[in-house]
């Protein structure tokens, strides 16, 4: 026994009757496989006369002041801080398992000891997330459990959501106890998207897992049918766009339906050019998920196609005689070349026509007749046909035929011999009347409404008659009037009033006479006579 041992030997006995601290810092200490570990001491670095470290029974080093002895077995795999006793160990293998002691023995010879266990552990590895259903799910419909496995001891799981913890509601986010185990119900779109990690580790290190993102397919929702224009009545040969759209993962498929029955159209969108009354109705998109297998049929579109009126007259019915006033008839059809008439108008000269016992409208307004025409019927008649897409009017100009009637005539009575004399006769007639004159019946030349005199002689009295015809109704109308030609001067004075006053003076003159005569008579009658 060398000094050395010996001195060792006694330490160590009077180890035993002293008390000593522990001079390690932890009494377990984790290591990960194929790394190394540090055993801290709390030791303060003060001289000592010696020191070492053992596994179980197993010397590792011993170090004095002047020397440091490392065992075979750990050549390579320790090295001690002489100071303050820390050994690092490593790369550490499964053996190293076990209870360490460190020994040091003082100037003071007092023995400070400490026992720290050392636990190697599997370095964490292969961190994986895996999920079932592996890729897709479909929103509201599909659990979704996630995974996670790694390699490693005593390992602790967590979750990330992109960069923030996963908090688990233990309703639709449930954790196992483990951790290692996440469960989505009813999975939303957005749920998986992430990415997701999980995080394994145990005390020592922690490994992340490779991103993990799930597409969660959804919809068809929001199915939206838009039509453009968006009138609900076409004309024929318009074009109308309806398109659909809706929100849906993977992108929806739309089928066209019209009025109830499958259409070929599967695009999104479809253009009927050129429309007509079959393409009337309504019209609805149903959306398809091919993941999620559900169909939506988007809100209606409804119109109506209707075709514009085109070509509207109004004809005459029957033979285009002419109208005479209160005597003919006439019947009037208002019609269209195409289009269908939803309502009709009748105006005359701009104004509603107005119906009466001779005017009358056929139920339909289709047709217009007038019986016993008159001169007022006569005027621009107009028919205004119409639907919802256009009105169109027709026109027809009605021409009433009449007189002559009201014949008049204006002239003097009497002329002298020098007077120029008009004789003016007019009629009311449509078309304008011919005149004709006579002179106590017999025919005389003029065909004008006016009969002139430049110069009238005595032969020019007499009983004037005019004669009005309207070659068209066959009418006629006679006027006469009666001038009398004087000699020159003959029509000249009237009587003054002095003449006038003489006359009546002289009258009362002559009065008086008379009475008086007439008196006298009396008187002589009234003396009885002498014999
Ligand atoms: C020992 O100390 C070092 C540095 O202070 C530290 O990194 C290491 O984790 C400690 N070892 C243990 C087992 O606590
Ligand atoms: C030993 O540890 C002390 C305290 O931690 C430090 O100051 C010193 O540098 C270390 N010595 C060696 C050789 O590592
Ligand atoms: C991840 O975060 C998104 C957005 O914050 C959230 O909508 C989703 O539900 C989260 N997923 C999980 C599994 O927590
Ligand atoms: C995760 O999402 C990104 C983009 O959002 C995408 O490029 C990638 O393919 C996704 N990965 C998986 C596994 O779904
Ligand atoms: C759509 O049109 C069809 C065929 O005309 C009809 O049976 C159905 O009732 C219409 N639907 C609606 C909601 O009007
Ligand atoms: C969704 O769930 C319903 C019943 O809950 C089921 O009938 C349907 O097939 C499911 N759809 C998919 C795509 O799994
Ligand atoms: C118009 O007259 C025709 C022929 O006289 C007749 O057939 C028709 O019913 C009449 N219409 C009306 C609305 O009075
Ligand atoms: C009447 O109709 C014809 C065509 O039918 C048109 O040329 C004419 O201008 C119309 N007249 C009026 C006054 O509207
Ligand atoms: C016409 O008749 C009137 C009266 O009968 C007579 O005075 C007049 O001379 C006649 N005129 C002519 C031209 O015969
Ligand atoms: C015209 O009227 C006259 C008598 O008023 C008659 O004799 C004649 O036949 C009529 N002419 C026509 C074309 O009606």
């Amino acid at each position: 026994m060398d000094f050395f041992n010996f001195r060792l030997f006694f330490l160590l006995a009077s180890a035993v009757v002293c008390c000593s601290a522990d001079i390690l810092k932890n009494d377990k200490v984790k290591g990960v496989l194929g790394k190394n570990v540090k055993f801290n001491t709390t030791f303060d670095g003060s001289e000592y006369l010696s020191l070492s470290w053992n596994f179980g029974s197993v010397n590792i080093v011993t170090a004095s002041k002047v020397k440091v002895a490392i065992a075979n077995a750990y050549t390579d795999r320790v090295k001690l801080n002489k100071t303050t006793g820390m050994m690092e160990l490593g790369p550490l293998n499964a053996a190293d398992n076990g209870m360490y002691q460190l020994i040091i023995v003082t100037q003071e010879l007092q023995t400070l000891t400490g026992d720290s266990e050392l636990k190697v552990l599997e370095p964490v590895s292969s961190v994986t997330i895996t999920s079932d259903p592996p890729k897709e799910a479909v929103e509201s419909n599909s659990s979704v459990v996630l995974t996670c496995t790694a390699k490693g001891s005593f390992l602790k799981y967590t979750w990330l959501n992109n960069t923030v913890p996963v908090v688990a509601d233990g309703k639709r986010l449930i954790l196992n106890a483990d951790g290692n185990i996440l469960s989505v119900k009813d999975v939303q779109r957005w749920d998986l998207r992430g990415p997701i990690y999980c995080r394994a580790g145990n005390d020592l290190e922690e490994e992340t897992s490779a991103a993990f993102n799930m597409t969660v397919s959804y919809g068809p929702e929001k199915v939206v049918l838009v039509q453009t224009p968006t009138s609900s009545v076409l004309a024929t040969g318009a074009m109308v766009t309806l398109a659909c759209s809706s929100v849906s993962s993977p992108d929806a498929t739309y089928q066209w339906m019209h009025n109830g029955a499958p259409m070929k159209d599967t695009t999104a969108s479809i253009t009927l050019e050129n429309v007509n009354e079959k393409n009337s109705g309504n019209y609805t998109c149903v959306a398809f998920n091919a993941k999620t297998k559900r169909y939506i049929a988007s809100n209606m579109a409804l119109f109506t196609v209707i075709e514009p009126i085109k070509g509207t007259t109004i004809t005459r019915v029957g033979a285009a005689t002419p109208l005479i006033a209160k005597d003919s008839s006439i019947q009037l059809t208002c019609k269209a070349v195409a289009g269908t008439v939803a309502s009709t108008k009748w105006t005359k000269d701009g104004v509603d026509l107005v119906v009466s016992e001779r005017v009358v409208l056929s139920k339909k307004m289709d047709m217009l007749n007038i019986s016993m025409v008159q001169r007022e019927d006569a005027g621009l008649y107009k028919c205004v046909l119409k639907n919802a897409v256009n009105s169109l009017e027709g026109n027809y100009t009605m021409v009433v035929n009449y007189g002559p009637e009201g014949i008049k005539m204006v002239g003097p009575k009497a002329v002298e011999i020098t007077d120029r004399v008009e004789i003016k006769c007019t009629a009311e007639s449509y078309p304008v009347a011919t005149y004709s004159w006579k002179l106590n019946g017999t025919k005389l030349e003029p065909t004008t409404s006016m009969f002139i005199i430049e110069q009238p002689s005595f032969r020019d009295t007499g009983t004037y008659t005019c004669t009005a015809h309207n070659p068209l109704t066959n009418g006629t109308a006679s006027s006469t009037h009666t001038l009398a030609v004087k000699e020159e001067g003959a029509l000249d004075e009237g009587l003054s009033g002095g003449a006038i006053a003489g006359i009546i003076i002289g009258v009362l003159i002559a009065l008086a006479i008379v009475i008086g005569v007439v008196m006298h008579m009396r008187k002589k009658k009234d003396i009885p006579s002498p014999y």
